[in-house]
């Protein structure tokens, strides 16, 4: 057993993977601040170093423990340290057996428990929390009390559509949705802590459903028509959806609620109906572009984005192809392609036909080549545009800040305003993955 050490008084928390970790990983921090610690300053060295993981795709595993590694000081000694996130979740075990450095591990659906680890930690012991209770961890953390000008709000966790390429339904359980009341009441305090955009975040979060103030059935449509009330909050956006879930009441939506910013993340990850139909996807190629016509339809300036996997089990070239022209036939605004990644206990991981990584080069450098091209030519078509954006950030240079379009985009502007300003401005430079924007004095509010 590890020697006791003395309580910790400073903490970091490293989030990797998804917003949903990130959002996580805020949490995690709110309840460390709650016992007392403080944040570990910029380059300084951590007492709690906690390490909020994904597994979704190759070398998660590997790269956990070489950060483990690192986090050891020149004297030999190390921080506290958990492994938190999916890794914790799905390999928990040998984690605590391969690391001996790490004290507490603790699965997604089990951080609220962190400060009863904390101290049985601190006592000496190594700990592992991989449950995942039927109480949810929502009612257990401390209220928002900090938020940024942009806020992530978890509204529907887990999965229940097994698309055998993935851990998610594994590392994050079953799919739940949080309660309206909860969602209406952490949404005013981000807003009363400084928060004008909140993305609301699920593996699938257009599968939300409950029950709205007044006791009949919603979607997430209704909880988004609800929070654009809040007066204080200009902006709305929700991420990851499914296909399946898009209902026609989030559609309209899109149409209806000015608040609602136009800009859909919708992944189709294969334009090939075969391939869908061998990663489970139940949805085809001609069904996503028929989705995805309705929408343009109610807001024809909706920036589109995807997610893509190349190199699926038996993916011939031929199929890939069809990849290609239904990228060629969206032209999205921007989108995230990957390689298929074996995960162990998928059934993908042992189909027959795995690609050669050559082949996976390849046809990831052509998609990328494609999506990329589109994401410019969108960038370059709002040139001219005037919109607002939301400053974010200070920008690298004095006298810049940073903000998003209400099409996703980052943009940089030479003006002097504070951090939640809604800025009018007009653009006027597209590159690759920014723009350029100037001021509209006068204009703003
Ligand atoms: N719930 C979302 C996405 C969750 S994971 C959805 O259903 O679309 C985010 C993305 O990671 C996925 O959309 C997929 O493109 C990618 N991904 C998931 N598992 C993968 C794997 N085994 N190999 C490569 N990419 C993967
Ligand atoms: Fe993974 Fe599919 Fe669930 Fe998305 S829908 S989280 S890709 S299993
Ligand atoms: Fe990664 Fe888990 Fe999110 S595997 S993508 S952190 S749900």
């Amino acid at each position: 057993m590890p020697p006791a050490t003395p309580p910790p008084q400073t903490y970091r928390v490293k989030s990797f993977g998804c917003q949903m970790n990130v959002y996580d990983g805020d949490r995690m921090a709110e309840l460390l601040a709650e016992q007392g610690l403080s944040p570990a300053a910029e380059g300084a060295d951590a007492d709690l170093v906690v390490l909020n993981t994904c597994h979704i795709r190759e070398k998660a595993a590997e790269k956990v423990y070489s950060d483990i590694g690192r986090l050891k000081r020149d004297d030999g000694s190390s921080p506290l340290i958990a492994v938190a996130g999916c890794v914790a979740q799905a390999e928990g075990e040998e984690i605590m057996a391969r690391a001996p450095a790490v004290r507490m591990v603790v699965g997604p659906q089990a951080y609220h428990r962190l400060p009863e680890m904390l101290s049985q930690a601190s006592a000496g012991k190594r700990v592992t929390n991989t449950d995942m209770p039927a109480e949810t961890k929502f009612d257990a953390l401390p209220k928002r009390r900090r938020s940024g000008a942009s806020a992530f709000l978890t509204v529907q966790e887990g999965c229940d559509k097994f698309c055998t390429y993935c851990v998610v339904p594994y590392t994050r359980g079953a799919e739940i949705s949080r309660p309206w009341q909860a969602l209406i009441d952490e949404a005013e305090r981000l807003v009363e802590a400084g928060a004008r955009e909140i993305t609301l975040l699920g593996q699938n979060v257009n599968a939300w459903s409950g029950k709205d103030a007044k006791g009949r059935a919603a979607g997430l449509d209704g909880l988004i028509r609800d929070l654009a009330k809040l007066p204080d909050l200009q902006r709305i956006r929700y991420m990851t959806s499914h296909p399946n879930d898009m209902t026609e009441g989030l559609i309209a939506a899109h149409g209806e609620v000015e608040k609602l910013m136009p800009f859909l993340h919708l992944p189709v990850q294969a334009g090939s109906d075969r391939v869908l139909k061998a990663m489970n996807r139940s949805h085809t190629a001609e069904s996503y572009l028929r989705l995805m016509d309705k929408v343009r339809a109610v807001r024809p300036d909706i920036a589109l984005s995807g997610d893509f996997i190349v190199g699926f089990p038996g993916e011939t070239e031929a199929e890939f192809a069809e990849t290609l022209a239904l990228v060629d036939s969206l032209a999205y605004a921007q989108a995230f392609s990957f390689k298929y990644s074996p995960r162990p206990g998928t059934p993908a991981a042992t189909m027959d036909g795995q690609i050669a990584a050559e082949v996976m080069d390849d046809r990831l450098q052509r998609l990328q080549d494609a999506l990329n091209r589109d994401q410019l030519a969108f960038n370059e078509a709002t040139v001219g545009k005037n919109c607002r954006v939301l400053v974010e950030r200070r920008g690298k240079f004095a006298g810049q800040v940073l903000g998003k379009t209400p099409w996703l985009q980052s943009a940089i502007v030479e003006a002097d305003v504070a951090i939640g300003t809604m800025l009018d401005v007009e653009i006027t430079a597209g590159g690759p993955k920014s723009l350029t924007a100037v001021e509209r004095i006068g204009v703003s509010a």
